[in-house]
């Protein structure tokens, strides 16, 4: 069990206002901004050269405790800026690597996010590959059956999907979907952006050759950090694009090597303060446990969707039957961003989703835009309480 009191008490934020926006950027620990301003000290002492030379023990560390949190070897994690880069690097790879000659068809999910779906379209452009988008189910999820057809054709060159979408609270069957690519052959390229820190997320359990996560939602790290997982099998093959000679060898005029694993990801510049804070944040997780984390997460949107949906007027737009930390919703004759702006003058940080962040999604039965609350293990009932409070006062127009 987490003890909320203490966590609580090592965030700062908690005492500032009620943060119900862990899918955007949550709050950082006290010991995860400790752990970036020593490195910054060190580096205003030492030289940022020398001062990465003193910590490169730690480094290492990053990449083991990122392994640890996703089932994977050290090797085959790169640290990344964010989801997007570790994504955009990755999908690069495998175009580069000729990975769209057999095939020519990109099936995605109807989660799929924005900078996800665009970095598609443009490799779409430069290798004329097509993208078809696997329907839903009516609950939202991806539709398995229709997956398992889209399979059976050979000119299939890769699945992109998405563990938990951005714009609602579900949380897609991702095994299953590992299960069918195995079985055809199909690398699975996975975005757990919104479910790494928040759920036991497993790539071997997943069964897929890519998965891109960021920092500074679930796993509450500094932001501007991320994590490309690429399996070894498939990080051997890839060719990615913009490499320096940390991601590969300068061999002679004509000839370069990409370093081994997931490492040809990494280049030699990095934010070093930045990842180890990453580094502290993800140990947080796995001293309290993933499943823990989940179970308390799951546990407190579910209290928060159920007190929702008493009020008159208000409309909850999650699917699914697993469902996430990502509660939406919307409240009839009151425009989301208003309703955000209004629950930020009561000291309450929500925020909204944009339907052209997910635009494949898009339904007659949901508004443009939906405010997001989403709660993480730090948060406690009476926030939310006080949360369905203030959104009352503005369904009744009180
Ligand atoms: C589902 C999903 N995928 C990808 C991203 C992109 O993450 P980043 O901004 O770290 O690149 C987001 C960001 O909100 C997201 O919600």
């Amino acid at each position: 069990m987490i003890d909320v009191d203490a966590e609580r008490a090592a965030t700062p934020g908690c005492s500032v206002g009620i943060h119900l926006n862990s899918a955007g950027a949550s709050l950082p620990r006290q010991a995860t901004v400790d752990t970036v301003v020593a490195h910054l000290q060190r580096e205003s002492r030492h030289g940022g050269y020398e001062a990465a030379q003193q910590v490169e023990a730690e480094l290492l560390g990053v990449r083991e405790v990122a392994g640890a949190l996703l089932g994977a070897h050290p090797g085959e994690i790169a640290i990344t800026g964010s989801d997007t880069e570790g994504w955009t690097r990755a999908i690069w790879g495998f175009a580069l690597c000729g990975g769209f000659e057999k095939g020519k068809r990109i099936l995605v999910d109807r989660l799929c996010y924005d900078s996800h779906y665009i970095g598609l379209l443009r490799v779409a452009e430069a290798v004329e590959a097509t993208i078809d988008v696997v329907p839903s189910e009516p609950d939202g999820t991806i539709d398995l059956g229709a997956l398992e057809l889209a399979l059976a054709f050979d000119n299939v060159a890769l699945v992109a999907a998405t563990h938990v979408g951005t714009h609602r609270g579900l949380v897609n069957p991702v095994g299953e979907i590992g299960f069918s690519c195995r079985r055809a052959g199909v690398p699975f390229f996975l975005d757990a952006c919104q479910s790494v820190g928040q759920l036991p997320v497993d790539v071997g359990e997943i069964g897929c050759d890519v998965l891109t996560a960021t920092g500074r939602k679930w796993l509450r790290a500094p932001r501007g950090t991320g994590l490309l997982y690429v399996h070894n099998d498939l990080a051997r093959r890839l060719r990615p694009l913009g490499t320096d000679g940390r991601s590969s060898e300068w061999i002679d005029r004509t000839d370069y090597r990409f370093a081994t694993g997931a490492d040809r990801f990494m280049e030699f510049e990095a934010p070093v303060a930045n990842i180890l804070g990453l580094g502290e944040a993800i140990s947080h997780a796995l001293d309290l446990g993933v499943a823990a984390i989940a179970e308390r997460v799951q546990e407190l949107a579910e209290y928060l969707r159920t007190s929702l949906s008493t009020l008159e007027g208000l409309t909850v737009h999650d699917g699914g039957t697993v469902r996430s930390g990502i509660v939406t919703f919307s409240i009839e004759g009151t425009g989301s961003d208003d309703i955000a702006r209004r629950c930020g003058l009561s000291g309450i940080s929500v925020w909204t989703s944009q339907l052209s962040a997910a635009l494949l999604d898009a339904s007659p039965l949901r508004p443009e835009v939906v405010v997001r609350a989403s709660p993480h293990y730090f948060n406690t009932h009476a926030e939310l309480d006080r949360l369905a409070d203030v959104l009352s006062d503005i369904s009744t127009g009180t």
